[in-house]
């Protein structure tokens, strides 16, 4: 592997962060067509952040190819004329630095002298930045040409690398110039990963231990290029369009899939459809409900039953009570279309009546029998306090019941809620199923409550009329697929060239590929069809609302069969979407299910990986769920993928203690583990190529005001540099923005992209003295660069681990005095003390009003503090209490001093005119500004900070790491929102002062 020649890759040396955050927090919002509705997944990476990376990890760095760039005339003449600019700007500096040093001041170093492979480097990155900043949009997932754009700089490059590697032992197999290397992904999950590889031209490949993630990486990346272009095989098709019409992508699977999905429906109704009675209006209920007078007679499909659980009353005077756990009465809020339910108590019981209008007593409806966290419910029937305890004694004694709060039936013109009849009750429990799945939940797992309530198998979480549809349209799946079969034959029969090949075997693999989304289809639909499924006002609520299986008191029992919210048709239709819209249905792709720690198929593949995170989700746990129904459906076709009764677990790379024991030895499995599946990428992937890891990193996790340690972060950067990995890169993505700001900074979910390479055989081991003086060396440089790129301060100190952890696994060991190895942990805290060094090193540039605002700002915020305290702290500045209260940062009163807020500074400021500036002023008159009037204000007060700008800019960043590190959740999220609105206000202010320059030519 040392023998080959490679060059450092775009996403080593620079991203376009913001443009792919953006469009990543974005796409959280876009669902129509997004391959996340196909099936559920956990944790699915944005398919935007999963594109950006692949392809600046396969696109080289402008920096490796400057004389080729320089050899382009027009490149060259545009990096010539930057050069003169800056050239210009350097020296102005280096002079006044020069003068200073002479009268023996001190100022900020000029840096070093711009060259012109610098900048034509730059150039270049920007062009490239411009393509990654289109490839990201969601509307550009099928655009050719922008996908085109995207491929060919990736073909530039391999053909770069094949030319330099001609020599190569293995030149052949891994440097085939027609051929671009395919891609991998060892924990491929819900498959964004390799299905964005697909899109960017690459063959892929997908593995996963479990077998939902592969079902679901099969539907999207193996099955629709394997009959792109082929028409659909169902007699309905055939005979309205023939043979003819065009079938572009997977359509005519999608189609096909629509129809066999049809039939099952139609099926179902057959069979079953007397479990889900209409519901007559009759006269007798529209006498209290004049809205229903137009309805009388008219028999309504049942959209959901609304129930509640119920347990015997605490109370001894209404022990045989079952009374209900209602989290709300509220069945809908929305404005002038309200109704809830009321409970008419009657003697020694009760019924529910639906009304609609505003209750008289909003707030009781809204609470239903709920009373607030540590009690949990009140009786019905008495007011008397349900706790938990009484909840979880019923209910493991087999007393807990459900009772029918409403009926929700689709009416012409919206839903109709109606209260609940005796019939209607009754006809829920003529349900037998044949079949429940007995798979146990686990016990004690924070993310599984039912069992909590004596519900330990998965049969236990489905009503018995849920539980005889599921298998019902599971068992369909098998007939659907035998239906496919024979008529894929039929269409066979024809030589028109475009049908399926002729034969069983092409027929049984295509039936095989519908059944798999008609399977998929019974898997979204078990999320809709459980008893953990509340009513969320309009719809009906998934039951995978996050990664856990919560006790739901209140839910809605769907009809499949209606055509609203919940229903099979409407599930398909999903899924049919999916296929159409963002399934690339070209290069090959193949899914397998595979342990990531002794795989082979990342040999010679570019790889781009996304691990679970410690105990952050356990996978096989939560997708028992699934696999349950989908193993019934599918495992005629997949029988070695559903062997299993349930999904495997022992190899999970999961910390879990409730699975190995303790804290420690969670953590022990997982390192053990984590360290083998890297090394299986160390060693295999292709040489030309670094590997990209995703890793979750939570504020929430870190310890002290560090924000960068956590256990599972470290133990998963222990494992990647044990098993033999140097860091290159780190990339924070977010798809969350600022909430965790919001929320008091514990919240912040960020993705880190590791990009690395294999560690040189020969890398030298270092004292922790070399170390230091390296991070110094290299760290202030790096955080220029990520500042330059504008990165928002809330990221700066993840970005800065990059660099930081690059320079640590450069060696091969960093020893202490003692001659002990630096442990991660110990190599991050030495990383983050000198990124505050550094950033406290740009104080240097600021005058000293500023430095002293800053330092108090450091200890008070906008709070008071002594008068003498700020007279010693301006000694050591260089200032005066009353110099700034003159400079009007600062408010001196009564022994006390504080520091004005941005919205307490002065209205009409005006840099030109103020005889102190200072950077604080900068900084704060601008945020008053951006907060008050909003970016296009902001500009025009920027514009009259000229070239001094900059520096506001880098005490933006330095104020926002103080908050950080204080945890001023408030001041924090304004830092940070000027810092990410930098840009766009600079190209406000660059235009304004353009428009001005040119209005006296105008006139
Ligand atoms: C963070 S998820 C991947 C999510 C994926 N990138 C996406 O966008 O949907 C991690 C995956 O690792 C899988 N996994 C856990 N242990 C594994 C092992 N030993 N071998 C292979 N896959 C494993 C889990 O099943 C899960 O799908």
């Amino acid at each position: 592997m040392t023998m080959t020649a490679y060059k450092k890759k775009l996403i080593e040396v620079a991203l376009p962060l913001e443009a792919i955050n953006k469009a990543s927090i974005r796409e959280k919002s876009i669902r129509h067509g997004h391959p996340s509705t196909l099936h559920l997944w956990w944790a699915r990476r944005p398919l935007a952040a999963a594109r950006a990376v692949i392809f600046a990890q396969m696109v080289d760095d402008p920096g490796e190819h400057t004389d080729r760039l320089l050899a382009e005339p027009a490149k060259r003449r545009a990096a010539e004329r930057l050069l003169k600019s800056r050239r210009a700007a350097w020296e102005e500096r280096k002079a006044i630095f020069d003068k200073a040093q002479r009268s023996g001041v001190s100022a900020p170093e000029p840096g070093s002298e711009p060259t012109l492979e610098e900048i034509v480097a730059e150039q270049e990155r920007e062009r490239l930045f411009r393509i990654i900043e289109d490839l990201v949009q969601w509307e550009n997932t099928t655009n050719e040409e922008v996908l085109t754009k995207a491929r060919d700089e990736i073909w530039k490059s391999w053909r770069v690398a094949c030319a330099e590697n001609v020599d190569h032992p293995h030149a052949k197999e891994l440097f085939d110039r027609h051929r671009l290397p395919a891609f991998h992904d060892p924990f491929a999950g819900g498959g964004s990963l390799p299905l964005e590889a697909q899109r960017l031209g690459l063959e892929s490949y997908a593995s996963d231990l479990n077998p939902v993630a592969v079902l679901i990486n099969k539907a999207m990346i193996e099955i629709p290029p394997k009959f792109a272009g082929k028409p659909p095989v169902n007699p309905q098709s055939r005979k309205q369009l023939g043979a003819s019409g065009s079938w572009k992508g997977a359509t005519g699977l999608a189609e096909d899939v629509r129809y066999y999905g049809q039939w099952m429906r139609d099926e179902v109704e057959k069979r079953i459809g007397n479990l889900y009675p209409k519901v007559e209006v009759t006269a007798e209920m529209a006498k209290a409900r004049p809205d229903l007078k137009p309805l009388v007679g008219r028999k309504l499909t049942v959209i959901a039953w609304l129930w509640a659980r119920t347990v015997k009353s605490p109370n001894p005077a209404f022990a045989q009570v079952d009374v209900p756990l209602a989290s709300t009465f509220m069945l809908s809020t929305k404005a002038g279309k309200e109704a809830y339910v009321e409970p008419v108590i009657k003697g020694n019981g009760y019924r529910f009546i639906v009304k609609v209008g505003k209750p008289k007593n909003m707030e009781a409806s809204e609470r239903g029998t709920s009373a607030g966290k540590r009690k949990a419910f009140l009786c019905l029937m008495s007011g008397v306090p349900i706790d938990y305890n009484h909840v979880r004694t019923e209910a493991k004694a087999g007393r807990m019941g459900v009772q029918l709060m409403a009926i929700l039936a689709e009416g012409e013109r919206g839903r109709i809620y109606l209260s609940p009849t005796p019939a209607q009750e009754a006809v829920a429990w003529q349900a037998k199923p044949t079949w429940r799945p007995d798979t146990e939940m686990p016990k004690k797992h924070r993310n599984f409550q039912p069992p909590v309530y004596g519900m330990n198998t998965l049969g236990d979480i489905f009503t018995p009329r849920q539980l005889v549809a599921l298998t019902i349209f599971s068992d369909l799946v098998q007939d659907a697929r035998e239906r496919v079969k024979r008529d894929a034959l039929a269409a066979s029969l024809p030589d028109d060239g475009k049908s399926l090949d002729a034969g069983s075997a092409g027929a049984t693999a295509y039936a095989d590929a519908v059944a798999v989304y008609l399977g998929l289809g019974v898997g979204r639909s078990a999320n809709y069809w459980s008893a953990l499924t509340p009513w969320g006002g309009e719809f009906i609520v998934q039951t995978f609302g996050r990664q856990a299986l919560p006790m739901v008191w209140d839910y809605a029992e769907g009809n499949p069969l209606s055509t609203s919210t919940g229903n099979w048709t409407g599930a398909l239709k999903w899924i049919e979407r999916v296929i159409v819209t963002s399934l690339p249905a070209s290069l090959g792709g193949t899914a397998v299910q595979g342990d990531a720690q002794n795989q082979s198929i990342s040999d010679s593949k570019v790889v781009s990986t996304d691990p679970p995170y410690y105990d952050n989700i356990a996978y096989a746990d939560l997708s028992d769920f699934f696999y349950v129904w989908l193993r019934r459906s599918l495992r005629l076709v997949f029988p070695d993928l559903f062997a299993t009764l349930a999904v495997p677990k022992a190899e999970e790379l999961v910390a879990m203690p409730n699975r190995h024991g303790n804290n420690d030895q969670a953590e022990a499995f997982f390192l053990k583990g984590m360290t083998r599946a890297m090394h299986r990428l160390a060693e295999q992937s292709h040489p030309a190529f670094p590997v990209t890891i995703y890793y979750a990193f939570k504020q929430s996790e870190s310890d002290g005001g560090e924000g960068t340690a956590s256990t599972g972060w470290e133990t998963f950067l222990e494992a990647v540099i044990q098993a033999g990995f140097a860091l290159s890169g780190t990339w924070p993505i977010r798809t969350e923005r600022d909430q965790g700001l919001k929320t008091g900074m514990n919240v912040l979910a960020s993705s880190i992209v590791l990009v690395c390479r294999p560690r040189a055989a020969d890398a030298p081991t270092a004292t922790r003295r070399e170390f230091l003086t390296a991070l110094k060396a290299e760290l202030p440089a790096a955080l220029v660069y990520l500042q330059r790129g504008n990165i928002a301060p809330v990221d700066l100190a993840q970005a800065a681990i990059g660099p930081g952890m690059a320079v640590y696994t450069r060696y091969a060991k960093v020893l202490d005095a003692e001659g002990k190895a630096l442990s991660v942990r110990e190599a991050l805290s030495l990383i983050n003390q000198t990124l505050d060094e550094v950033l406290a090193e740009q104080e240097g540039d600021f005058d000293a009003d500023s430095r002293w605002a800053l330092a108090w700002f450091e200890q008070y915020g906008f709070a008071e503090g002594e008068y003498g305290v700020a007279e010693t702290l301006c000694t050591a500045k260089n200032t005066s209490v009353s110099g700034m209260v003159e400079a009007g940062i600062l408010a001196s009163k009564s022994g006390k001093v504080r520091l004005f807020r941005p919205s307490e500074l002065p209205n009409h400021w005006s840099p030109q005119e103020d005889e102190r500036l200072t950077v604080w002023e900068m900084v704060h008159h601008v945020i008053r500004v951006l907060e008050a009037g909003g970016e296009n204000m902001a500009a025009e007060l920027m514009a009259k900070l000229g070239s001094q700008a900059e520096r506001a800019r880098e005490l933006a960043y330095r104020l926002y790491t103080v908050c950080e590190r204080k945890k001023r959740a408030q001041e924090a999220l304004s830092y940070n929102g000027l810092v990410q609105s930098w840009p766009e206000i600079s190209r406000l202010a660059r235009e304004s002062v353009k428009v001005e320059e040119q209005q006296p030519q105008l006139f």
